[in-house]
């Protein structure tokens, strides 16, 4: 069975004081077994989560890296500057990065390469606009962005890929996949990573849902049997309802 995971995305939210009071209340609260929770806080604030995550079974993480090892790129951060900060995941290819910041997959390649060396469990996000899944071509597009990212890919380990799957009209918008939705777009995740990666690889590796994650589908989306968890923006930013998604997660595991 693949230990499912819940995955905090901070984004650009929180000061470093609320950030230490969310850390210091997670670490309150009973630890959770059998699901793997990542936090991702803005850059500025992975030395908090270190000092207050260390040996709490709690991960941290960054929500984005550079696609290059060193050097003269201004603003960025790389791999080893974030392996010096204890982080062991990094998010790539978020829909925010890719519009915002233009990371096509010539970059998102370079990053998800950076990660791969580091050690570091890459968490790739994929998912359509709205007019995308209007127009009906979502899964080909989903298979496009895996396909340009990950062919050649050769992994080890299962654990060092997750994908996350996070249509974008359902961000932050309140509206979210049917569990039906995502587990019909999981499980065409899965088939094409098969094809990419082997069988065996692809169905352990973990396909996470995200897109107004909030307490009340979590439930419905773990029963989905290619659901292995969450990605979750605004309602991780409560540590109490993060705390609770991540223990639905666990009870909920697929
Ligand atoms: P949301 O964000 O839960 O606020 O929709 C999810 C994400 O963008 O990772």
């Amino acid at each position: 069975m693949l230990q499912p995971m819940a995955i905090a995305n901070w984004k650009m939210n929180l000061s470093r004081a609320e950030a230490a009071h969310y850390f210091h209340t997670l670490t309150q609260l009973p630890p959770l077994s059998r699901v793997s929770v990542v936090i991702t806080p803005p850059f500025t604030m992975l030395d908090l989560a270190g000092q207050h995550l260390s040996h709490s079974g709690y991960q941290w993480g960054a929500q984005t890296l550079s696609g290059w090892a060193s050097g003269a790129y201004t603003g960025e951060v790389s791999a080893t500057m974030l392996q010096e900060l204890g982080v062991s995941v990094v998010l790539i290819g978020h829909s925010e990065r890719r519009l915002g910041h233009h990371e096509g997959a010539p970059m998102l390649t370079q990053q998800l390469h950076q990660a791969l060396s580091a050690g570091f469990t890459a968490v790739y996000c994929v998912g359509e606009s709205l007019s995308t899944r209007q127009e009906q071509t979502h899964h080909q597009y989903i298979d496009t962005q895996l396909r340009e990212v990950i062919t050649g890919l050769c992994l080890s380990d299962p654990q060092q890929l997750v994908i996350a799957y996070e249509p974008i009209w359902a961000i932050g918008t309140g509206v979210n996949a049917s569990p039906d939705d995502a587990q019909s777009m999981h499980k065409m995740i899965r088939h094409t990573l098969a094809d990419l990666l082997g069988d065996s690889m692809a169905s352990r590796i973990r396909i996470l849902y995200g897109g107004s994650v909030k307490p009340d589908g979590v439930g419905a989306l773990m029963t989905k049997s290619d659901v292995n968890g969450v990605l979750v923006g605004g309602a991780s930013l409560d540590p109490h309802t993060f705390y609770r998604i991540s223990s639905m997660v666990s009870e909920g595991r697929s």
